[in-house]
């Protein structure tokens, strides 16, 4: 059974690729590499053994997107494609509104074209990659699958109103089969080493940042506030392993396909880490100094975000198992045998 993965050949999308295969499923990536790097592929063939079925074009262009679909067919899609660094969206939100909600849309719109004809019989199956930021600032943790949802940047807001579009499209269609997976912090790579994180420029998030200093390609760390009401401090946040993340999305896809009913989850640990037990962490296990500095909070930053983590479980059947320590190992080994990511 084929799967399309928009945005495939990404950070999460070719670690699901990998989780995918190893179910028996037949991944297929739509990519456009504008956010990922073309030796991904290579990569993913080392690791499964098998050739990737590649489409290389923009999910905003409707009809090769529906070309595709007739194509290959796919019992589900796995939309990831889209742009995600937060402070980006602030100075540019018209490229975060046009690529993210007008590439969900232009997707809907070809799923529900090649669904509608009966080029593709089966019913339409999606999972969505949602994030935990459509919590905005919680008022508690561990936080709900139920709690409000807001937006504190463009970013965000795309993610909320893609939410929305999916809600008004199961009702105008109770057909559609949707899984929404909101997404805490992912972290990690793949145990091989041969695929991880490769954020453009200077990484906005904590675990690349680190890594990037205990390898030497930066000489410290900006601790963004020390001063939050947390037990050290810093800001505690959800991380939670990349191929815990994957398993989440082939559960989801199992899920929908054997039961057919739509849901909304947390992809999370259930667990909350500060700043300083992340560098700890990453320094016990990569065995290099991690030097840091504090300095002002981050605009925008909560001083908590983690998941209550039991409706996934409830529902898919999943949960993470793997812990702070192997997603610090993991990473270091990417980092170390990638010091430039793909870029060799
Ligand atoms: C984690 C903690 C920072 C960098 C964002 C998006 C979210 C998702 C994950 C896409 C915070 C601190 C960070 C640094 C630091 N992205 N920090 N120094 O902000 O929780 O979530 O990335 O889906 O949608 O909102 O992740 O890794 O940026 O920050 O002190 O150089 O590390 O203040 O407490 P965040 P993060």
């Amino acid at each position: 059974m084929k799967i399309l993965l928009t945005g495939g050949a990404g950070y999460i999308g070719s670690h699901t690729f990998v989780a995918l295969r190893q179910a028996s499923f037949e991944p297929v990536i739509l990519d456009t590499f504008a956010n990922s790097h073309p030796a991904v592929v290579q990569r993913l063939e080392t690791i499964t053994g098998q050739p990737v079925l590649l489409e290389r074009g923009d999910v905003l262009d409707t009809p090769w997107v529906e070309s595709v679909l007739r194509q290959h067919q796919p019992v589900g899609v796995v939309h990831f494609a889209g742009d995600k660094a937060v402070g980006e969206s602030v100075a540019q939100p018209l490229k975060y509104f046009h690529n993210n909600i007008g590439g969900a849309v232009s997707l809907l719109r070809a799923m529900t074209a090649v669904h509608a004809d009966g080029t593709v019989p089966t019913a339409p199956t999606l999972v969505f990659s949602s994030s935990a930021t459509v919590y905005g600032d919680p008022a508690s943790v561990p936080i709900t699958e139920d709690f409000p949802r807001s937006h504190t940047n463009p970013y965000g807001h795309s993610k909320l109103v893609i939410e929305d579009m999916l809600t008004a499209v199961r009702a105008a269609n109770p057909a559609w089969r949707v899984g929404t997976l909101r997404y805490f912090n992912p972290v990690g790579a793949h145990p091989s080493g041969l695929i991880g994180e490769d954020p453009a420029g200077i990484p906005n998030n904590l675990m690349p940042f680190v890594a990037q200093v205990a390898v030497g390609q930066r000489p410290c760390l900006s601790v963004y506030g020390n001063d939050y009401p947390t037990p050290d401090g810093t800001g505690v946040r959800d991380y939670i392993h990349v191929v815990d993340l994957a398993a989440g999305h082939v559960a989801a896809l199992q899920a929908l396909l054997n039961r057919g009913e739509s849901f909304t989850v947390n992809l999370g640990t259930g667990r909350g880490n500060s700043v300083l037990e992340v560098i700890k962490a990453f320094e016990a296990a990569s065995g290099c100094p991690v030097p840091y500095q504090f300095a002002p909070r981050r605009a925008g930053d909560v001083a908590q975000c983690y998941a209550d983590a039991a409706l996934a479980k409830e529902l898919l059947g999943w949960q993470a198992h793997l812990t702070l320590d192997q997603m610090c190992a993991d990473t270091w080994r990417w980092q170390s045998n990638n010091p430039m990511g793909y870029r060799m």
